[in-house]
């Protein structure tokens, strides 16, 4: 038996909102509560402790935690031995803030102090105290004590604690210098800070060892990474050439790109190393120069078209995804029109479209004033995503009667919720090609984590659906089947 079936264990559960940074944090947090002898629950009302992890990027992802927090209160007093934890952005931003609004929360734990969680836990099962750990303020102190009060959290991960046994994040850097005007992350995570290429070179080879075969390298701008060892300078692309020869590691990501420091080397190693995938997600904002101006993100739309071509001809079938603000102060309908045709001539792969959403403590909320209304950013949102949808389904289209490689996934969502339907059935599977399009098709739940072509005979804006050609039988050799439709 599993020792995790065992009835005297605690139990654990996380909910967790915003990036990926936070998914890798939940993770690692997890699973460090699960050495010391927590699994995880997905039913709130039996946890012995409760950890929201959260997201300030927009006031919407805060005021679900705080409501959700709030319908804890009376489960707190029937059950006061159960730990309630907010960890994350919102609590390095907020701090005693949260106290305050929800004071039977009994930890606030900030980005930058994610190791102390299991120790705190116990702390408060102990002596019910209230304890807030978080970093210091940007602007509490030299920019080194305010890097050293933010702790990069990267305990090595055993193979059986991972949500995804094939594919794994690797942080390569925390924090941000960037302070775009309108985002809080600077703030919730703290200056720019680059892991050693030397620890990031082995954590990706003890995830290899464990059977992992995709990373992807995380960084709120990752290619603005540089790290000097043994008196060598190593940027993105220099990473990149570090890691990939690692045996049994046949994919490589990274996110994301800040525009302005995608160099051609980087764009070169994309082209030139073949685990590399063809995928960039190099977020633009906006269209318009006085927006971009305004957002403080470094560039002219000009030259970000001039990026994107520099990707097109660097590196031919590259699939590029943005990000898009609609309704940042000042935004005109002139503005937004100039965002639309940003995303007519680029041609993006898909877009994250966001309302704009003042957050204290930026600059943004400082300077300017939130002037465009609420319906105005809601049909701004709704006409760039119709536009960025009609884009996406017209070059998946394109697909129809190619085929792809796809690294497998699992089931699909679709195929979860159905249920099992015996072990050996045929259900939907998901799976990525290196151009992070999401294809999905039937086979074996077994083929979860390997390569698999498919071809491809319909799509919609996000998915493109197929048939399974081949796929590998064991690590490297592959099978021929009849196509199934
Ligand atoms: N309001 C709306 N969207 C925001 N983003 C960051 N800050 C804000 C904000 N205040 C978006 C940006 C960023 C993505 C992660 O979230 O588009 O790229
Ligand atoms: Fe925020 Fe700009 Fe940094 Fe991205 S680059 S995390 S948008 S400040």
């Amino acid at each position: 038996m599993p020792h995790t079936d065992t009835p005297h264990k605690r139990k654990l559960f996380i909910e967790t909102v915003g990036c990926q940074m936070n998914v890798l944090d939940s993770e690692l947090v997890v699973a460090a509560l699960r050495q010391t002898g927590y699994e995880l629950t997905d039913d709130i009302r039996e946890a012995d402790a409760i950890l929201f992890n959260t997201c300030s990027v927009r006031e919407h992802a805060e005021h679900k935690i705080y409501s959700h927090l709030g319908r804890l209160k009376h489960a707190k007093r029937r059950r006061p031995d159960c730990v309630i934890v907010v960890m994350g952005c919102m609590a390095q931003k907020d701090q005693q803030l949260i106290f305050e609004r929800a004071p039977h929360v009994d930890l606030v734990v900030g980005t930058g102090q994610l190791r102390e969680i299991p120790r705190l836990i116990e702390q408060a099962r102990r002596d019910r105290e209230q304890r807030l750990a978080v970093s210091l303020h940007r602007k509490a102190g030299s920019r080194q004590a305010v890097a050293a009060s933010f702790e990069s959290y990267d305990p090595l991960r055993t193979p059986e604690m991972r949500p995804s046994p094939f594919q794994a994040f690797v942080r390569i850097m925390i924090g941000c210098d960037k302070f775009c005007t309108y985002c809080v992350v600077p703030m919730t995570r703290g200056p720019e800070q680059c892991r050693p290429p030397s620890q990031i070179a082995a954590e990706v080879r003890v995830l290899a060892d464990q059977g992992v075969r995709e990373v992807t390298l995380l960084g709120q701008t990752v290619n603005s990474y540089a790290a000097v060892e043994n008196g060598r300078q190593y940027r993105l692309h220099d990473l990149l050439e570090l890691i990939h020869d690692t045996g049994g590691i046949d994919r490589i990501k990274f996110v994301t790109n800040y525009p302005r420091d995608l160099s051609d080397e980087l764009l070169q190693a994309v082209r030139d190393l073949p685990k590399v995938c063809r995928y960039l997600h190099v977020p633009a904002q906006s269209g318009c120069n006085d927006v971009l101006r305004r957002m403080k993100r470094g560039y002219t739309v000009e030259e970000y078209r001039e990026m994107i071509a520099r990707i097109r001809s660097t590196v031919p079938g590259c699939a590029v995804s943005s990000d898009f603000i609609v309704g940042f102060c000042g935004e005109t309908e002139k503005s937004f029109e100039r965002s639309m045709d940003l995303i007519r001539d680029c041609r993006f792969k898909n877009s994250f479209i966001f309302k704009y959403s003042p957050r204290p403590g930026t600059k943004a909320y400082e300077l300017y004033e939130d002037d465009v209304p609420e319906e105005i950013k809601r049909r701004r949102n709704n006409e760039m995503l119709a536009l960025q949808n009609r884009i996406s389904e017209e070059d998946n289209a394109a697909f129809i009667g190619r085929r792809v490689e796809v690294l497998v996934e699992g089931p699909s969502k679709a195929a979860e919720k159905a249920g099992a339907s015996g072990p050996d059935a045929p259900v939907q599977l998901v799976g990525r090609t290196d151009c992070d399009r999401i294809v999905v098709f039937d086979g074996h739940p077994r083929l979860a984590g390997s390569l698999a072509t498919i071809e491809i005979h319909d799509c919609t804006s996000t998915t493109l659906i197929g048939s399974i050609v081949t796929h590998e039988i064991t690590h490297g050799a592959s099978v021929s089947l009849p196509i199934v439709q």
